[in-house]
């Protein structure tokens, strides 16, 4: 029976830390500030928005939720993109994703302040993670090689195999397991014999969108398994990418959802604005 990897003790220590750190800034008279900037009506948007202002709120991190109507153009959104990079009361700033339609995605992005940039977003922040130099890691697969580490098992020289590969999380978590010298396979949609790819991992990292992607027919014995998904079932209820009670007799560990990885990118999230904070008054570590 697998052993669970919470993400609610590891984000709860990790923003405690946070915290006792944002306190110590405040000593020194520096305060922190995430902005969030959200564009219409996606509900899974604003619950995701509402947990990272919480999650402010536990750190001491000041926060503000910019929220603008589905009908914003483009430019309206670039003007307060440019506004928060110029305000210097603004540490960490990011706009929360999917966009609608009619905006592109890739050019708020890339207005983004690399500097300001707590998401790990940016080409200039992404080309910097490629190349192993120092940058904002982007949340998700930051928070899951946490979670992996907390097992206690090594990365270095394992299979890991990643299902999934968009910008956010996919292709990200592959360059991190390389950089922790694992063997990375990419998976996607149109892989051949994903199955027998996914049974030779040591860890699978689970990134596709859809509940019960994973079953235990696809998982090594005594894997190491990290679930992404957050999938609305039709019971009503939150549901991971894999198969969670028959994987469960597999794996040797495996994360929960809820309770798991989405826990962990919001804790990294605080992590990232705090250092954002820190490098803007000078302090880099
Ligand atoms: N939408 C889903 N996940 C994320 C995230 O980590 N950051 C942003 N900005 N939007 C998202």
């Amino acid at each position: 029976m697998a052993m669970l990897i919470s993400g609610k003790e590891l984000a709860e220590k990790e923003k405690e830390k946070v915290a006792r750190e944002v306190e110590t800034l405040r000593g020194e008279g520096i305060r922190v500030k995430l902005v969030v900037i959200i564009v219409g009506d996606d509900p899974a948007s604003k619950t995701y928005v509402a947990g990272k202002a919480k999650d402010c709120a536990a750190c001491g991190i000041e926060s503000e939720v910019v929220r603008f109507p589905q009908q914003t153009t483009e430019e309206e959104l670039l003007e307060k993109v440019r506004a928060c990079n110029e305000d210097p009361t603004v540490n960490g700033l990011l706009v929360q994703l999917p966009l609608p339609k009619h905006i592109c995605e890739k050019n708020v992005i890339n207005a983004i302040a690399p500097e300001k940039d707590v998401d790990g977003f940016t080409p200039v922040n992404v080309g910097r993670m490629v190349i192993g130099e120092s940058c904002f890691l982007p949340c998700t697969p930051a928070g899951c090689i946490e979670m992996l580490q907390s097992t206690g098992l090594p990365i270095d020289g394992k299979k890991a195999v990643v299902i999934g590969r968009s910008n956010i999380v996919g292709k990200p978590m592959a360059l991190l397991l390389c950089a922790q010298n694992a063997t990375v396979t990419l998976c996607h949609s149109h892989t051949r014999d994903l199955a027998d790819i996914c049974r030779q991992a040591d860890i699978l990292v689970a990134a596709v969108g859809r509940e019960s992607f994973v079953t235990a027919d696809m998982v090594k014995e005594g894997a190491v398994v990290i679930d992404v998904g957050i999938n609305r079932g039709a019971d009503g209820k939150l549901h991971g990418d894999v198969d969670f009670s028959a994987v469960s007799e597999k794996a040797a560990f495996i994360t929960p959802v809820p309770g798991g990885v989405g826990l962990m990118t919001r804790a990294m999230l605080m992590r990232n604005t705090l250092e954002a904070a820190k490098r803007q008054s000078g302090r880099f570590e």
